[in-house]
């Protein structure tokens, strides 16, 4: 069977083995919210990159660039991170760079996987069924805020892991703690959350109807999966019988 684990933040990455995993990156307020939109959407691809130069970099080169700092558009760059900016018919079939302040991070120190997807409540009953297609030990990497743990990453890890049980080994405490909160947050994530940090930062800066949309489960199917530079929608196979091996 297969195990599940859970780095509650990126700045405990180096306590954890990922070559052989497939690693899940989850930023639920907005980053990985933002990327499953943009791709059900049919972005033509999403390039994730973790600084500010390196989106600019791709910028000049021709790309369509997306900063967000602090929840914030980043000036001079061509949209932020709010979901519904990935819904415009313009951004059909275009490469576009993105850059978050703990997303795409996440993603960059999480490279030597053997495979990395990206997760949400918006698609998180397909990321299930990818995962089970697959027979490596799963790792899910919550972005947090600037290496904190954050409550909706960490709800969204128990969701998951919630699906996966029956298939999966949780041994790891992290992942004992977020299964159980999410268990406990389960009947209203909204008023749950409702007294998180980034919540809260979201809230000030006006943008609730984000946070409402990141919280709705499943609209989209598409499992974004990381080819070579590139976040590109995953053929998701068959879900196979879980043989224990
Ligand atoms: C992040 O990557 O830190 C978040 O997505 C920030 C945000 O977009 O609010």
């Amino acid at each position: 069977m297969k195990k599940i684990e859970v780095c509650l933040s990126p700045e405990l990455l180096h306590l954890f083995e990922v070559k052989g995993k497939s690693v899940v990156i989850v930023d639920i307020l907005r980053a990985t919210s933002s990327i499953v939109t943009a791709l059900a959407y049919e972005v033509g691809c999403i390039i994730p990159v973790a600084t500010i130069d390196e989106c600019k970099k791709l910028k000049e080169s021709g790309c369509i660039a997306a900063a967000e700092r602090n929840g914030q558009m980043v000036e001079g760059f061509d949209l932020g991170n709010s979901p519904f900016s990935y819904m415009e018919s313009h951004l059909k079939g275009k490469k576009i760079a993105l850059t978050t302040t703990n997303g795409t991070l996440a993603l960059s120190k999480s490279k030597d996987a053997e495979r990395i997807v990206i997760g949400a409540f918006l698609n998180i009953s397909s990321i299930a069924k990818f995962l089970n297609s697959k027979a490596e030990d799963i790792l899910i990497v919550c972005a947090g805020w600037k290496g904190h743990a954050n409550l909706e990453d960490t709800l969204f890890a128990g969701a998951l892991i919630e699906i996966l049980k029956p298939n999966a080994i949780i041994e790891q405490d992290s992942a004992l703690l977020a299964n159980t909160s999410y268990q406990q947050a389960q009947k209203n994530m909204f008023e749950y959350l409702s007294h998180s940090s980034h919540f809260k930062r979201l809230q000030r800066l006006g943008v609730e109807k984000d946070i409402l949309y990141c919280l709705e489960i499943d609209k989209y199917q598409v499992v974004p999966i990381l080819k070579g530079d590139m976040l590109i929608p995953a053929v998701v196979e068959r879900e196979a019988v879980n043989i224990p091996r």
